[in-house]
């Protein structure tokens, strides 16, 4: 049989972090020609390039240089530029990832050519419905051949939504990778650095629109950061989304940066690293949120609710408001609760091996 071409599309920091081990086994065992497109959305050294050399993920086969734009515009280029792409390479499959402007462009150029779409992390849903990342991966489901869950919960949602066919709970390739990579994370150099000790700090993310293109709730976590810091008397760590700093500076919000540990984006490893060390998190990543728990770390999530409601109900992870005293005051509570989570939510390590297995099956199931 002639050699079947998957196409995968990234183009954002945890597409880099889904792609590495799916990308590495289809190539190692030759099942399929696996061509992988960037589309650019993520394009600095910090968010993109750096990922590609920790995770070993091979160079991209085509860049579409895409940068950043409105939501439209960026999706728009994507779709174009694939598109084209698309019709060239006649791929037997397209795979996307996640929930970015760069999964649902991708997902659309592949339906509209009738180009069999496979979507891993499928199922996720959080409200508002009006969330970019919530249209992107809503939309992309309901064009999707193949839909490769992380849990049960995801692929219940799906059911409620009448997609019952190619449905597959294989568990989360971010787990695979978070303990493919975990001899690496040691990273003392890190810590030195920032001048940071085991245990003696918290890591902090956040770049969500709802939390920084507003004065209001990018003043309030600021000043919960701190108010956390002091009440806990733990260092805040806070790598800044390029997006995040602009806003910081656009709004004279850089004094409430003053007594907190502030660094550029980080790589994948240095960030791991931080996270296996710091005494909890606090983010509005949908990945550090999980990465939080596979790294036994708890996470006040700033979000009004979340794709990763298993975290939130066993109450290991807590939502929280854009609001100082709240973050504080949940923070204490949540360092005065012991809680466990259930072993096992987002599956043992080899969802990676499950979904090359699947699309292996599928695509021998299509003729060409
Ligand atoms: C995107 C995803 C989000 C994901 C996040 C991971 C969408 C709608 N959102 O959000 O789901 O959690 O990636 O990080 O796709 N910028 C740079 N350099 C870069 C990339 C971005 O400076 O390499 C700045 C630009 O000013 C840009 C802004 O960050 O306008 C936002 O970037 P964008 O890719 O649009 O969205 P993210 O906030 O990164």
């Amino acid at each position: 049989m002639q050699q079947r071409t998957v196409v995968s599309l990234v183009g954002a920091r945890p597409q880099f972090i889904k792609e590495a081990l799916i990308g590495k086994l289809a190539r190692e065992r030759h099942i399929w020609r696996h061509v992988l497109v960037h589309s650019g959305q993520h394009y600095d050294a910090n968010m993109s390039d750096v990922f590609f050399r920790q995770l070993g993920i091979a160079s991209p086969d085509y860049q579409l240089g895409v940068g950043s734009a409105s939501h439209g515009k960026q999706t728009g280029d994507v779709l174009v530029r694939f598109e084209e792409l698309l019709v060239a390479e006649r791929p037997d499959l397209v795979l996307v990832y996640g929930d970015t402007n760069t999964t649902l462009a991708g997902a659309l150029a592949a339906a509209k050519l009738r180009i069999p779409l496979a979507h891993v992390e499928a199922g996720i849903r959080q409200a508002p419905k009006d969330m970019p990342e919530e249209i992107n991966r809503v939309l992309t489901d309901h064009v999707s051949q193949l839909l490769f869950c992380c849990s049960d919960a995801a692929a219940t949602n799906l059911r409620e939504e009448n997609i019952r066919e190619g449905v597959h709970v294989v568990g989360d390739v971010m787990f695979d990778v978070f303990k493919v990579m975990k001899p690496l994370f040691d990273r003392g150099d890190i810590l030195n650095k920032n001048g940071l000790v085991p245990g003696g700090f918290f890591l902090a993310t956040v770049h969500r629109d709802f939390n920084v293109d507003h004065k209001e709730p990018l003043e309030e976590i600021l000043s919960g950061l701190r108010r956390i810091a002091r009440r806990t008397s733990l260092r805040c760590v806070l790598p800044l989304h390029p997006r995040t700093a602009r806003k910081i500076e656009e709004f004279s919000l850089q004094p409430l940066l003053e007594s907190l540990c502030v660094t550029e984006p980080l790589g994948y490893v240095e960030l791991m690293s931080l996270l296996l060390h710091a005494a909890f998190v606090v983010t509005d990543s949908g990945g550090l949120q999980k990465e939080a728990w596979f790294a036994g770390r708890r996470s006040l999530v700033l979000m009004p609710d979340t794709g990763w409601r298993e975290l939130i109900s066993c109450g290991w992870n807590v939502l929280c408001a854009p609001a100082q005293e709240e973050m504080e005051r949940r923070v204490l509570d949540f360092l005065s609760e012991r809680v466990s989570c259930p072993e096992g939510v987002y599956g043992y390590g080899d969802a990676a091996e499950k979904i090359v297995v699947a699309i292996k099956k599928f695509l021998t199931s299509v003729s060409r």
